[in-house]
């Protein structure tokens, strides 16, 4: 067991105001979107303000072993695509890692991409992703005529891809997926018809902002990738629950698909200001800045959850301190991400002596409740399961606790954000 780094240090300062700036890594969506697509381009790509993690790098090393090239220009990345799909005899392999992003997104590419009489590809990943349903992918795909096969157990990773001719079709997403989505738009490109998706509402556009810089008529794709509002979340969340704080954070990915958490942090009573917006290049970003103010209880539904999908864990600590009944419904789909994340942010919360009413598809939270730590000897200890959001939630509450309050693994943060305690540490210092 290790220990939260910066917990000693923040409980003594416990309720210090979070003040400044901080510049935050790239956008991990649309990172995995960069060095996937590019794929499929004739031309380089050059990438800045890219995010490298644990779960970009699965990116990135796909686009490797697909026979991309990739080297360094300063601070950006410069993706040289293939000449084409591999068209050497035999199987080409790629780990995925932990990323869902990484295997879905590529099971979509790969389905129409591939050349029916080149190479195969095995995606494969580790034990959380290897978990994780992939039907939801492969069964659309399979509908298109896509040539995909289970290697052990149906329905998971590792799963083997052959080139096929594709048709046109429809799907409705009976879970509002972007991954999903995206791995049906990729397939749709080299699809003999239309492919329709409905179901999709509200989710996350990258892809549709994304795939038309293919066609762009350069020698070279520039794309600037916004700062992640989902690694934003962590801080603007304790920003808003700290008193006195004032964070302010710049280039911040404002697609409307990613910002729902601002949206909340308003109802709840926050003071949040968006200022410096701009809508000139692929994808709009701005600068956010979020004050703290009495908070009150909020609800969340379905239509909204596709917005703040991987927020949901921290604003579910906004909702435990915040006045009256928060409700946070139709997210069954969260049982599904890195970890089981509507039991895993219960056990946070309970962990922290916050009551939590669990739900199938959410949960009720009460407030404002004191977050409660233990001593030194005998602290508090949150379990991760390995999920990055889990421990940077599990960060924010050790912030505010009385006592002392660990996590059993901080090393999962690096798949979205290695940096993420360093920052935090500059944020209290
Ligand atoms: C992502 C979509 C979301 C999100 C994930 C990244 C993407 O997943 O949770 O972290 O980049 O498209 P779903 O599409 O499965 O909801």
């Amino acid at each position: 067991m290790s220990s939260l780094p910066q917990t000693p240090r923040a409980l003594q300062r416990a309720y210090e105001p979070l003040r400044g700036e901080v510049s935050l890594p790239g956008d991990k969506s649309i990172t995995h979107r960069a060095f996937l697509f590019s794929l499929l381009d004739s031309r380089p790509w050059r990438v800045a303000g890219w995010l490298d993690s644990a779960d970009t790098r699965s990116s990135l090393g796909a686009f490797r072993a697909l026979g991309g090239r990739v080297a360094t220009k300063g601070d950006d990345l410069l993706l040289t695509p293939p000449d084409g799909p591999p068209r050497q005899a035999g199987q080409v392999d790629i780990d995925c890692g932990n990323s869902g992003t990484t295997a879905r997104l590529l099971t979509g590419l790969l389905s129409g991409w591939l050349d029916p009489e080149g190479s195969t590809v095995r995606l494969h990943g580790d034990a959380s992703l290897s978990s994780r349903p992939m039907a939801r992918v492969v069964d659309p795909l399979r509908a298109l005529g896509a040539d995909i096969n289970y290697e052990a157990a149906a329905g998971r990773l590792p799963l083997v891809i052959r080139g096929a001719d594709l048709s046109g079709g429809r799907h409705h997403l009976p879970v509002p997926s972007a991954q999903v989505k995206s791995a049906l738009q990729l397939a749709g490109r080299f699809a003999g018809g239309q492919v329709v998706i409905t179901g999709a509402d509200n989710v996350r556009d990258h892809t549709e902002r994304l795939l038309p810089l293919l066609d762009g008529g350069h020698d070279q794709t520039f794309l600037r990738v916004p700062a992640d509002p989902s690694a934003a979340a962590f801080f603007l969340v304790a920003a808003a629950l700290v008193p006195g704080s004032s964070l302010t954070m710049r280039n911040i990915s404002l697609n409307p698909g990613r910002t729902g958490f601002l949206d909340v942090l308003r109802r709840a009573g926050a003071r949040v200001t968006i200022s410096e917006a701009d809508e000139t290049g692929a994808e709009p970003l701005g600068t956010v800045t979020v004050e703290q103010a009495p908070l009150r209880a909020f609800s969340i539904g379905a239509d909204e959850v596709p917005t703040l999908i991987d927020e949901l864990p921290v604003l579910a600590l906004l909702a435990a301190r915040a006045e009256g009944r928060s409700a946070i419904s139709g997210a069954a789909d969260l049982r599904a991400k890195e970890c089981d994340r509507i039991a895993a942010t219960a056990d946070l919360l309970e962990c922290v002596g916050v009551p939590v009413e669990r739900r199938p598809d959410g949960w009720i939270i009460g407030g404002p409740h004191t977050l409660r730590g233990g001593t030194e000897h005998t602290p508090h200890v949150v379990r991760t399961l390995g999920d990055h959001r889990i421990a940077m939630t599990a960060a924010v509450a050790g912030l505010l606790a009385e006592g002392v309050v660990r996590i059993d693994d901080e090393s999962c943060v690096a798949v979205s954000f290695p940096d993420f305690f360093l920052t935090l540490e500059s944020l209290l210092g």
